[in-house]
Order: structure tokens, then sequence, then C-alpha cells
């Protein structure tokens, strides 16, 4: 039977938050490095009605994304994209946050940019750590939007000895999603389709549970302590913004970032969050 495709990574509690408001009545194909999160999150929507088929993929490898995209083009035509797969500043190396977040994110985008079907939409999960590094230069911006994905790695502010520690990398990673989906929506838009990004703050889940319990812990209770919001937010709350980003509702929004962030950016940069000068 023929169905529109949704293609899912990362077998997360965003994922399947999204994939459950967008994916009824479509063949939702989840992968995830680890098989086991794709089969736990897979049988939970199963048993709810949803019809997902788990597999395992790594973003960090083209040919695994390939592989995702042709299992899914055997159902159908592949109407949306939701990119929740990620590696947090506690959990990966500095090479590692580079390869899935950075690389991984650039060439999804990439490949299913000239598969998706026209009036398909997409979403990319960056974050809001993204927007408390400073500015890049204009030409930074530029390379991190347009470099060729296999050439992006090599570019100079990537290297070693220019990236200080895992969150500069994630940061790095972050800030070239949120690029990439510009540059990538006018390609998409080609196709008559859109693409945008979500930067979340601190959301309950797995990877944010790990960072509570790492050496930032502290930081990161302090940040949603402090934030106008006093709490951390929950995967369904950006669920609701990837409903509207990829629904009808949202037709004249692309390449796009969004931050979810319950105003922890606003407080870093003018309330209690301001690191002290
Ligand atoms: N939770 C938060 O507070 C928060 C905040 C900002 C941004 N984010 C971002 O949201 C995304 C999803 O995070 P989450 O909180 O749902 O995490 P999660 O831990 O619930 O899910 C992430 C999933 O990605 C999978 N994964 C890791 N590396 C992969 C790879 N190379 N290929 C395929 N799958 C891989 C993991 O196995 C895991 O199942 C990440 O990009 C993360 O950086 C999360």
């Amino acid at each position: 039977m023929i169905k529109e495709v949704v293609l899912v990574t990362g077998a997360g509690q965003l994922s399947m938050a999204i994939a459950r408001r967008v994916g009824f009545g479509k063949k939702i194909i989840l992968g995830d490095k680890k098989k086991d999160h794709a089969d736990a999150i897979a049988k939970i929507m199963n048993d709810a009605g949803f019809d997902v088929v788990p597999m395992e993929m790594d973003l960090s490898s083209r040919g695994s994304i390939l592989t995702l995209i042709a299992e899914g083009q055997k159902y159908g035509e592949i109407k949306m994209l939701v990119n929740g797969a990620g590696v947090s500043p506690s959990q990966a190396s500095i090479e590692a946050i580079l390869k899935v977040d950075l690389y991984g994110t650039a060439v999804l985008l990439e490949e299913v940019g000239k598969v998706i079907t026209e009036g398909g939409t997409g979403v990319t999960i960056s974050s809001q750590s993204g927007w408390r590094m400073p500015a890049l230069t204009a030409e930074q911006d530029e390379q991190l939007a347009t470099t060729p994905t296999e050439e992006l790695l090599s570019l100079p502010m990537l290297q070693p000895e220019n990236i200080r520690d895992t969150l500069h990398a994630y940061q790095m990673a972050k800030r070239c999603n949120e690029k990439r989906v510009m540059a990538e929506s006018v390609k998409w838009g080609d196709r008559g389709a859109r693409i945008n990004d979500i930067a979340p703050g601190i959301i309950v889940t797995p990877l944010a549970i790990d960072e509570f319990n790492g050496p930032r812990g502290d930081f990161y209770k302090n940040m949603f302590a402090k934030c106008p919001a006093g709490r951390p937010g929950t995967a369904d709350e950006v669920a609701n913004v990837a409903e509207l980003l990829m629904g009808p509702a949202g037709a004249f929004i692309t390449g796009s970032t969004i931050l979810v962030d319950g105003g922890a950016t606003a407080s870093y940069y003018y309330g209690p969050l301001k690191p002290e000068q």
C-alpha cells in the first residue's frame, strides 16, 4: 500500500513527540544508531495506532542516510523529515559532536532535499546553546551555510586548535544547523517544500538528564530555575511548534529557526542568567 512517508532520525523523546503530531496515517521510518531505541519507540507508537518501521541508522554516515531514504521510498513519496538525532556535550567527544550534529545534519538536509515531494516539510533540532555563543563573522556564517558537505569538517574554524571543548563544538554544530536550514530552504523551495529548525531550551529527555548528571549539571539546573518560565520544558511543548511549522498554518515559514527555551536566552542576555563580566 502506498502511503506518504515521514523520515524520523533519533528515537528520542523529541522525535517521538513530533512524530505523534504529524505522522498519523503515514508510514514512519524511524532510524537510530541504537536499534533498541528505535525498537522501543516504534513499539510505543505502533501500540498506539501509528505505522512505524524501526531501523538502525547513523546520522554521521551519508551511506546510512541514503539507506534510510531508500527504505522510505519503498512505501511512497517522502513527505516529511523530523531530525531529532543528536549527541550532547556531556555524551560525546568534540569529534563525534561535529561528525553527528554538524556534518550529519548537513548531509541529511542535503539528501532529503533532493527527494522531498512537493508540499513536503521538515524540521531539524538545533539548540538554544548556539544562541549563547557570540556572533561569528559574516564570512564564517556563510561558510557554515554553504560549504559543500564533504568539506565542512575541514573548515579552519572547526579544527581542534579552534574548538575549546565539547560545549563549544556543540554550539558550533547548532549554529551550523541554523545556517544550513537557511541555505537549504532555498533548494527545498525549488521543490515546493519547506524546512525549518527549532532551537529548544532545556527539555526533559534522556539527553537532558545526562546533562543534569554531567559536569555542567548545576549550570543547567540554574538555567531553568532562572529563566522566565522557571522550569524545564517538555517534548510536547517542542512538538506544538513543530506541528505549526510542518502543517498548513506554517505555510509561510521556511528557512527559519524558532527558539523554544522558556526565555532562557533572554535571561542570559538581559536578566539573571547574564554571566558576570
Ligand atoms: N533535551 C534537550 O534539553 C535538548 C535541548 C536542545 C537541543 N536538543 C537537541 O535535540 C535533539 C534530540 O535530543 P533529545 O533530547 O530528544 O535526546 P534523546 O537522547 O532522547 O534522543 C536522541 C537520540 O539520538 C540517537 N542518536 C545519537 N547519535 C546518533 C547517530 N549518530 N545517528 C542516529 N541516531 C543517533 C540516540 O541514540 C538517541 O536515541 C538533539 O539534537 C539535541 O542536541 C535537546
